[in-house]
């Protein structure tokens, strides 16, 4: 199967009321994991890269191993989308690319760090429609700031500083055209969320349900979404890793938010923990080993355990054989 445009996995995950994770990857083993769970999970998923990802891999060695798991798993409706585009530029060197959806994430200015003005999201986003709507790519946008770092980017703060205004966001879904709409809540990306467990008070779920009562058609999207479990939190501390307490967003407010419009979902830090605590596992066992497979293996089959669980709570499993690709010169058609 070719990489099929995310309006399309986004458009059957409305109909269907469920939810797609979109995994972070930046190497061979992360494409596998969440290829090998999404087989045995019969899941359509997103596969998204962030602009460090891209840089790490070169671009076209990442490109051509989506390539590869588009051939090996045919049966898998497979996005590939650019995470947290910077400019129109990075959006377009990925259209350029193959990827087949971007974010234009103009709720930054180009630095990746300074929140931009309403006027400049606009700006950016609309240009950005319309070149990737051409060629029958996908754009998400954002609107409000989410909190913390990641690889450079983000504003930091706590992710409840610039929450997103219901009213804004019906206007830039307006003038913008986009396809999907990143919100914030108050998530934030990172190990580093939340001191406490969260409940609906900390979260702005109020805010989610009101901007899907305004914006029923636009597919929303969750940033900041690793659940960060205290097992695998365990696991690293366990094996001589240093994490201080924390907590990530419960998996059930998740479900609510996709109870009320929510089709995206991204999770990239519950990866990274499951993979580090595979890997301190088997180097404080076994210290003889050397063989890079030795480590990857177990890092491999970690994170996969964690993609499998994710795409059975987020309702997507299932899911993969409900219908066919549709060409991406004919979903451009579609947008004129
Ligand atoms: O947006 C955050 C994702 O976790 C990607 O992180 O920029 O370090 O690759 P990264
Ligand atoms: P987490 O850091 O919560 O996994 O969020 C990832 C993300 O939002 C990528 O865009
Ligand atoms: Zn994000």
């Amino acid at each position: 199967m070719p990489l099929v445009s995310m309006r399309q996995l986004l458009d059957e995950a409305s109909k269907g009321g469920y939810g797609v994770g979109a995994f972070n990857v930046n190497n061979m083993e992360q494409i596998q994991a969440i290829m090998e769970a999404a087989r045995e999970t019969r899941s359509p998923v997103i596969i998204q890269a962030s602009r460090g990802a891209r840089s790490y891999s070169q671009d076209k060695f990442l490109y051509h191993l989506m390539l590869a798991a588009a051939e090996l798993y045919p049966e898998i409706p497979l996005v590939m989308h650019l995470d947290h585009g910077n400019s129109v530029e990075t959006c377009k060197s990925a259209i350029d690319l193959g990827f087949t959806s971007v974010m234009m994430d103009g709720s930054l200015m180009p630095d990746g760090k300074t929140p931009s003005t309403f006027d400049y999201n606009v700006h950016a986003t609309k240009e950005v429609v319309a070149l990737a709507h051409a060629k029958g790519v996908t754009v998400e946008g954002e609107i409000g700031v989410l909190g913390g770092i990641e690889d450079g980017h983000g504003a930091g703060g706590t992710g409840l500083e610039h929450v997103t205004d219901p009213d804004q966001a019906v206007e830039f879904v307006e003038k913008t055209g986009l396809d999907a709409l990143a919100i914030a809540i108050g998530t934030s990306h990172g190990a580093y969320k939340f001191s406490k467990k969260p409940d609906g008070s900390v979260l702005k779920m109020d805010v989610l349900i009101k901007i899907h009562q305004r914006l029923p058609k636009t597919h929303l999207v969750m940033h900041g979404s690793s659940s960060v479990p205290k097992d695998l939190q365990d696991v690293i501390n366990q094996y001589g890793g240093k994490l201080k307490p924390t907590w990530g967003v419960p998996v059930e407010e998740i479900q609510l938010g996709i109870r009320n419009g929510v089709r995206k979902i991204n999770v990239d830090t519950d990866n990274r923990l499951a993979i580090t605590g595979a890997i301190r596992k088997v180097f404080v066992e076994t210290p003889e080993k050397f063989d890079p497979r030795d480590y990857l293996k177990p890092a491999r089959e970690a994170m996969k355990k964690v993609v499998a669980q994710r795409m059975t709570q987020f309702g997507q499993a299932g899911h993969a054989g409900d219908y066919q690709p549709i060409p991406l010169a004919q979903v451009a058609g579609q947008y004129n």
